[in-house]
């Protein structure tokens, strides 16, 4: 392997990316052609999704899906999934038939406010700057009026900035905790934007104030930046049932056994964080297919989701399970931000689609449709795990990747399928059976 430091990598373009990348690894001459045969054939498309990162040498593919039936008040959509994880879309599709039989999925969003913070340090009395905070305050939206007018046009803006002191972190430490509202915007450069500006006034506001001298007229900017953690952009949603009608074609007492296994294992997720951390991956399954497809940061959605599992000083299951006079009600309270204009969402042809299919949701709206993925796929989960066991739906999906693996002909994998029915799949059964299989046949 050639061990040589590229130097200005970031200004090559993609056939001397490939080129450097067959250079040191030795990969065949023709890469570039295989890569070639996952872009787009329109050049304009492959061009905006190039433009999406840096340095790309081609596209990376995962399933586009969709899981129909999702009735949330009162509406029915199908679901637009991308995920990498087989029998992740087959679950939520379950769920959402099960549900849509069922009254279907219900959600509110229970407030929309995000945040930012500016860290500073200042050598000065925090009494005395607590005082004078109201005609800081003035000052920094005064003069980020220039980017606040057009969001206060739409109903958004910064409707709160809060001065702490926090000396127990850092000496001399303080930080504006400012909260932002939105609207459908993500609003990542909008806050951001804002919270530098709030930094350069306070600077000029120690520097330039007669009250002020000495090192008090010094104020250190540490960093201005959007806080990931929205406990105050909240959802939630729920499905509820009679006990009885839990099950199709099951009695009441399967029923009851079912209900009773199932809080149990809601119980456990809340008080135990080895399995509260795998309850909320798989919460997770179904809202990042949700993000992703509709083109927003699924790594912030999750960094939220995960700190508010924590919210009470112990990281818990994100879910929760009330049942009371014969019936069941199933809830996901979570933080979560997102936008519908801008970004990813505004830009990538198949995240522009999939709003179409969500008929254009205001991001309250997709805030309640990602929710209601998170409580879908959770249920399915649960739902499984507690009566015929996680692998017998998985099993179904690794055989079809085996089978996929091994290029078996279409003709050929029903009896395949039907074989394995009941009986434990490994790469190494299938290819045994398979070439048997072809012996006898
Ligand atoms: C797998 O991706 C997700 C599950 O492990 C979630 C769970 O255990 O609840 C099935």
């Amino acid at each position: 392997m050639d061990d040589s430091i590229l130097k200005g990598f970031s200004k090559y373009n993609k056939q001397q990316r490939i080129d450097a990348l067959i250079q040191k690894y030795g990969f065949q001459e023709d890469l570039g052609i295989w890569l070639a045969s996952f872009e787009n054939s329109d050049g304009y498309i492959q061009k905006i999704i190039d433009d999406l990162s840096e340095n790309p040498i081609s596209s990376f593919h995962f399933p586009f899906s969709i899981a129909p039936n999702f009735v949330v008040n009162c509406k029915n959509l199908f679901f637009p999934l991308v995920s990498e994880e087989s029998s992740v879309v087959a679950a939520l599709g379950n769920a959402a038939g099960f549900w849509a039989k069922r009254g279907g999925f219900h959600a509110e969003v229970l407030g929309t406010e995000k945040k930012g913070q500016v860290h500073f340090s200042w050598k000065g009395n925090p009494e005395q700057l607590q005082l004078l905070f109201p005609e800081i305050q003035e000052k920094l939206l005064a003069e980020s009026a220039f980017l606040t007018a057009k969001m206060e046009e739409r109903g958004g803006g910064v409707p709160n900035i809060e001065l702490k002191s926090l000396p127990d972190i850092l000496q001399n430490y303080f930080q504006l905790d400012v909260s932002f509202e939105t609207c459908n915007a993500m609003g990542a450069n909008f806050i951001n934007s804002c919270l530098e500006q709030f930094g350069k006034s306070l600077q000029d506001y120690f520097r330039s104030d007669e009250k002020f001298s000495g090192e008090e007229k010094d104020c250190e900017i540490i960093m201005a930046i959007l806080s990931n953690y929205t406990p105050e952009s909240r959802v939630y949603a729920w499905v509820e049932c009679p006990v009885a009608d839990l099950l199709d074609g099951k009695s009441a007492e399967e029923c009851e056994l079912f209900v009773r296994k199932f809080e149990q294992a809601i119980r456990i997720s809340q008080a135990d964080v080895s399995r509260a951390v795998t309850h909320n991956k798989g919460i997770f399954n179904g809202i990042d297919a949700l993000a992703v497809a509709t083109g927003n940061d699924f790594r912030a959605i999750e960094a939220c989701g995960h700190a508010f599992a924590s919210r009470n000083g112990q990281y818990s299951g994100l879910t929760d399970v009330l049942i009371q006079d014969g019936k069941f009600r199933f809830s996901i309270d979570l933080a979560l931000a997102v936008g519908v204009i801008g970004g990813v969402t505004s830009v990538h042809p198949l995240a522009k689609l999939s709003m179409k299919i969500l008929d254009n949701p205001s991001a309250k709206e997709l805030m309640m449709y990602l929710a209601v993925a998170g409580l879908a796929s959770n249920f399915g989960a649960v739902k499984a795990l507690v009566s015929v066991g996680i692998q017998q739906g998985h099993m179904k999906m690794h055989l079809s990747n085996i089978l996929n693996q091994l290029q078996i002909p279409e003709v050929s994998r029903g009896k395949i399928q039907k074989y394995f029915q009941d009986k434990t799949v490994s790469f190494s059964k299938v290819e045994a059976y398979w070439k048997n299989f072809k012996r006898i046949t």
